[in-house]
């Protein structure tokens, strides 16, 4: 098979963390033909798009040392029409460029996208979670999908949710960050916190020079540090791990200093997965990352999720065969 990878640039990468290179590696080792794409080295031809690709070769392709898989591969530019392309991988770090997504538009009967370009389009966002939880809308809090969440850009009403709110912890975080950036952990107890609202909510609005929109949710407190990270293949776990945040954060992500432990979904967690599980498939979004907190839906992590690494640790299973497996079979 062809498959590409649309992608960051392979000088980027960390042979020892990074998910896409397991999918390249598995890609190259069962003799499919690999190529990277990057966005900005897409172009139209009338009416195909086309992609200065660089095809991936490698003198070791079976080797289990990823820095070795990464240093023996040689990258050769080729100008191949996107139509030739059986399977692409959109594993670009967000935030989405719309324009790439453009570009695909044309494509999406003709390739396997994981994920679907309409599935992208819709998901990429923190939206997208309060669209899945409103399929299973439940009028017991304790079995509500999602943390208590208000998403709006007008400040006076922020400060109403805000006022109206019966604890005192929540969260604030922009619409579109992404790795912890703008993560906020608020107190109404505490002056300081409180005092501090104003000037937050303005700056989160109007940063940019643009009129954004802002998260306010409940906070999650749970037992155990930290929050869930669950792949999902074709609407089902394969995978989870916990992300412990740093001692002095309250943010789990690996990006805020967060680190990973082993973690088996409890049941709770595991009937998340089962309620939105076909409504992933139905988006396309065959390959996602879900950040869980408390059996509730945090994130739902569509662009490049990561974490195999973390995950195959200790493991006799590895994802990125599950998912080699399942393209293969869904492309036949
Ligand atoms: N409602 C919440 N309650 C408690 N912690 C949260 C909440 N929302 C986010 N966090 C913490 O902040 C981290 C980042 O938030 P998330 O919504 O996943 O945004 P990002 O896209 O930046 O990863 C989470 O992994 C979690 O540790
Ligand atoms: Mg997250």
């Amino acid at each position: 098979m062809n498959i590409g990878f649309v992608m960051y640039e392979w000088e980027s990468i960390s042979p020892s963390l990074d998910s896409t290179l397991r999918l390249i590696q598995e890609s190259v080792s069962r003799g499919h033909k690999v190529s990277l794409i990057y966005p900005n080295e897409m172009a139209i031809r009338r009416t195909s798009v086309w992609a200065n690709c660089r095809v991936v070769s490698s003198s070791s392709p079976n080797t289990e040392d990823n820095s070795d898989f990464y240093k023996s591969c040689s990258l050769e530019e080729e100008f191949i029409p996107m139509i030739d392309q059986d399977v692409v991988f959109f594993r670009d770090n967000p935030p989405l460029d719309t324009h790439v997504l453009n570009f695909m538009d044309t494509l999406e009967n003709d390739i396997f996208f994981i994920n679907s370009i309409s599935g992208l389009r819709k998901a990429n966002n923190k939206i997208y979670p309060a669209t899945l939880a409103a399929l299973h809308d439940n009028d017991d809090p304790d079995k509500r999908l999602i943390p208590l969440t208000t998403v709006s850009r007008n400040k006076k009403y922020l400060k109403q949710v805000i006022e109206a709110y019966d604890l005192n912890k929540f969260i604030l975080k922009p619409m579109d960050g992404f790795g912890g950036s703008g993560v906020i952990l608020m107190d109404k107890s505490s002056k300081t916190s409180k005092f501090n609202v104003n000037s937050l909510l303005e700056f989160y609005i109007n940063q940019g020079g643009k009129n954004n929109y802002i998260i306010l949710q409940e906070y999650i407190e749970t037992e155990l540090k930290g929050d869930i990270r669950v792949l999902m293949l074709n609407g089902k776990p394969i995978g989870s791990m916990r992300r412990v945040p740093a001692k002095d954060d309250h943010r789990s992500n690996v990006h805020a200093g967060g680190h990973c432990v082993e973690h088996d979904l409890d049941e709770k967690e595991l009937m998340v997965c089962k309620l939105i599980g076909p409504q992933l498939v139905k988006d396309g979004l065959y390959l996602v990352g879900l950040d869980l907190m408390g059996g509730k839906l945090i994130e739902v992590n569509v662009c490049s999720p990561g974490g195999f690494v973390e995950i195959n640790q200790n493991k006799e299973y590895k994802i990125q065969k599950s998912v080699l497996d399942f393209v293969e079979e869904k492309v036949k």
